[in-house]
């Protein structure tokens, strides 16, 4: 679902102009619609109302803690992946006996601070974590409750750097090898089998691959079961794809279809961590063509947004919408531009061989940036980055503000 609208020849989002937005708060702007982010979240929370279930936002994908709290407020759980992101759901109001911690390589501060706030799971990704979490628990007196992150083999087809469920991937536990790390984690003493994990990638475009997964993980359970190990949840993971350009992803209801019917039966309680899928069409990148520079060889139309505000084109070779705010007519002739920020790198463009209708001065809006955006962005260049805007109906709400350079220059020093 998208809140952009085209009204009086100007790109909305929600109830505002875009222009209007772009003269108060400048650009390059991040722009984020709570209804959509809403809407989004609703769409998991419904399709999955048959069952006990926890939907977990996956805050990589959007972790300006406006975001988090406008889930938050609606009972989202969330998926992190460090000890910044734990601090990050805190300062965002979330509850903490609804966070999943994923990520392979936890440092014992961040296990330590997550038992004393008392999460809901650690999505333990290797015997050697087993190892450390039950020292850490022991040290504190404490039981961790532990999830097995599995690795089903199954193929996400998707971009190579966002599939994460083949065997040869850095992620997770051979799911063959699970009954033994189980019966470890039982003998290790601190540690409470809850549930079972897996994630097999990012922007999935059809069910398929989940549902594979699922059977893969829901075998493995029986299996365990019959070995004395008795689960109560399933953690379903990430990974369903957004419509960028023309794919046909399946919505939160068509991926609850296909899953449903296997788990109703279970009992188990299902997490899930979306991240993608709630906030990437809430988000707009908005920036302003700066010069047009016609060469003999291509138009490149020099925006004030870089590599360095939305590393997507750059990183993956993803393909992102862009698209005017105030269209010109046939008196603006149409050109096939590159759309290329002030960068000093060939792969700094956002957008290739675009046929837009363009001027200097005029703004672009970047869809779909809701998610892997502003999170993925950096100072290269010792470029400060975007402020982030959420709107909501005919109010915009300036969540967090742009960096200055004295912001980059503060956390260093000179020698002596
Ligand atoms: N859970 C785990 C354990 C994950 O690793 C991820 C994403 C998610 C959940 C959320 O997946 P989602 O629902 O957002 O697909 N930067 C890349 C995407 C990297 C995804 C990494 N893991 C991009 O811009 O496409």
């Amino acid at each position: 679902m998208s809140t952009l609208n085209l009204r009086n020849n100007t790109l909305h989002l929600e109830q505002l102009p875009l222009t209007d937005l772009a003269a108060r708060f400048g650009t390059p702007l991040y722009l984020y619609s709570r209804a959509t982010l809403e809407a989004n979240y609703l769409a998991f929370d419904r399709a999955f109302a048959d069952v006990p279930h926890q939907v977990c936002f996956a805050v990589k994908a959007n972790s300006n803690i406006a975001v988090l709290n406008v889930l938050a407020r609606l009972g989202a759980g969330f998926d992190i992946v460090s000890g910044g992101e734990l601090e990050r759901v805190l300062a965002a109001g979330g509850d903490p006996a609804k966070v999943v911690f994923s990520g392979l390589g936890k440092s014992e501060a961040e296990m330590q601070r997550a038992l004393e706030l008392g999460i809901a799971c650690f999505n333990v990704e290797s015997e050697a974590e087993l190892d450390r979490l039950n020292a850490v628990a022991a040290r504190l007196g404490k039981r961790a409750p532990v999830s097995l992150r599995v690795n089903p083999d199954v193929d996400a087809q998707t971009h190579p750097y966002i599939s994460t469920g083949l065997k040869e991937n850095k992620f997770g536990v051979d799911i063959e090898r699970a009954p033994a790390v189980y019966r470890r984690m039982v003998e290790l003493g601190h540690l409470d089998p809850v549930g079972i994990d897996c994630h097999i990638g990012s922007q999935l475009t059809t069910t398929t691959p989940f549902s594979d997964a699922l059977d893969r993980v829901l075998a493995m359970i029986d299996r365990l079961a019959a070995d004395g190990i008795a689960l109560h949840h399933i953690d379903i993971g990430g990974g369903l794809g957004v419509r960028y350009r023309d794919e046909t992803p399946p919505t939160p209801a068509d991926y609850a279809a296909v899953l449903l019917p296997r788990l109703q039966a279970r009992g188990l309680k299902v997490y899930m961590e979306p991240g993608r899928a709630i906030s990437a069409t809430a988000g707009v990148l908005l920036t302003r063509v700066e010069f047009l520079k016609p060469t003999e060889h291509k138009d490149f139309a020099i925006i004030d947004a870089a590599m360095n505000d939305l590393i997507r084109p750059a990183l993956y070779d993803a393909w992102m919408d862009i698209v005017p705010v105030t269209p010109h007519s046939d008196d603006t002739p149409e050109r096939s531009y590159d759309i290329v920020g002030p960068v000093c790198e060939t792969g700094d463009f956002l957008g290739k061989q675009r046929p837009l209708r363009l001027r200097a001065g005029d703004l672009l809006a970047v869809t779909g940036a809701g998610a892997y955006g502003f999170v993925m962005s950096s100072n290269y260049n010792t470029r400060g980055r975007a402020a982030e805007v959420i709107v909501d109906g005919d109010q915009a709400w300036q969540v967090r503000r742009r960096e200055t350079v004295a912001d980059l220059l503060a956390l260093e020093s000179l020698l002596p």
